[in-house]
């Protein structure tokens, strides 16, 4: 009996099948009822006592493998089954969809990447902070309007803790850290109390740049905008700066751009002037310096900071500043090739 197990046994492991159909045929021929399987384990009853143990134990296992060695036969003509039916594994895979950058992100990029020609480098700052980085070290005055409730949100429990309204903060953590040479560019997202409109919104984000050495002067500022405003505009970008004020900046100015859009003939963008007002800039304050224990007899320094989501509206033509925070596909699809 423990011979014909085993020899069946053989049989099986060794057997093979060319088609579905053949493994079907070789499961009738092994465990269907009347399968050579079962009709050992109806020769069971003949086997001496003393032998059955053994015998039952091997008839056990032939039948485990008889079993097994059909699924394998089976499942291998299944998977090919589905190949058959059209899947060529050696085809390149389906493409993953992967989504594109935002707008605003490329324009940040960019705008890094021109400095970083300049030997800008980058840094960042918190979100959350107090009166002194975004107020107080940048020459403030108690009572001035941007440190109102109306323009800045602070946090009730504690007034010194408030949202940044500029990424100036970042001005003030740097200086106090690291003494000259400074060269740095700072972007980063602010935050007003402005009510909502096609043209403001209460959060957006700002690029924020600082140079800080000996002999540094307003004709390093307007040489490095100059570059700067060709580099993102175009090479017959012209600029011009008008006396501003700044607490933090003297002397102050805001720097136009000419209209990319019209070449500075004149059109609705411009509202007919020509120019595009695109940032802020100046000589740091000595009072500045002085806060963040930088001799102010020794460096001096430019400063300047621009909206990303307003030079991204020029760049692209963009109507409506609400559109960047709303995350509707239909838009952001639009910049996929920008990349
Ligand atoms: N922080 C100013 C603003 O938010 C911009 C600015 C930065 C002006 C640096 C001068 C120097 O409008």
């Amino acid at each position: 009996m423990l011979d014909k197990i085993s020899a069946l046994q053989q049989e099986i492991e060794t057997a093979t099948a060319s088609s579905i159909d053949e493994v079907e045929a070789l499961r009738i021929k092994y465990i269907s009822k009347k399968g050579k399987v079962n009709q050992l384990f109806a020769d069971f009853k003949n086997v001496p006592n003393e032998q059955k143990k053994e015998v039952g134990k091997a008839l056990n296992e032939l039948k485990n493998c008889a079993l097994e060695k059909i699924n394998t036969l089976r499942d291998s003509f299944e998977t090919k089954g589905s190949e058959d039916a059209g899947t060529d594994l050696t085809m390149p895979g389906e493409p993953l969809k992967l989504g594109s950058r935002h707008p605003l992100s490329l324009v940040k990029n960019e705008i890094i990447s021109i400095f970083g020609r300049l030997g800008f480098t980058v840094a960042e700052g918190p979100e959350i902070e107090d009166d002194w980085h975004v107020f107080s070290a940048l020459n403030f005055p108690p009572e001035h309007p941007a440190r109102d409730m109306q323009d800045t949100f602070f946090i009730e429990k504690d007034p010194d803790v408030l949202l940044r309204t500029h990424t100036s903060s970042v001005q003030t953590r740097v200086m106090e850290h690291t003494q000259p040479p400074i060269r740095s560019i700072f972007p980063g997202r602010v935050f007003r109390n402005e009510a909502i409109s096609a043209r403001s919104h209460c959060i957006f984000h700002q690029i924020e740049g600082l140079y800080v050495d000996e002999n540094v002067s307003f004709a390093d500022l307007k040489q490095t905008l100059l570059y700067f405003s060709k580099e993102l505009f175009g090479e017959n970008t012209k600029i011009r700066l008008r006396p501003s004020y700044f607490p933090f900046t003297e002397p102050s100015a805001e720097m136009d751009v000419s209209c990319s859009i019209c070449g500075g003939k004149g059109c609705n963008v411009c509202k007919y002037t020509g120019w595009l007002e695109i940032l802020g800039c100046g000589m740091v304050d000595p009072n500045v310096l002085e806060s963040c224990k930088i001799d102010s007899q020794k460096y001096t320094g430019f400063a300047f900071g621009m909206g990303i989501e307003r030079i991204t509206m020029l760049r692209y033509g963009i109507k409506d500043i609400r559109h960047f925070f709303e995350n509707d596909i239909r838009f952001l699809k639009q910049f996929e090739s920008a990349i």
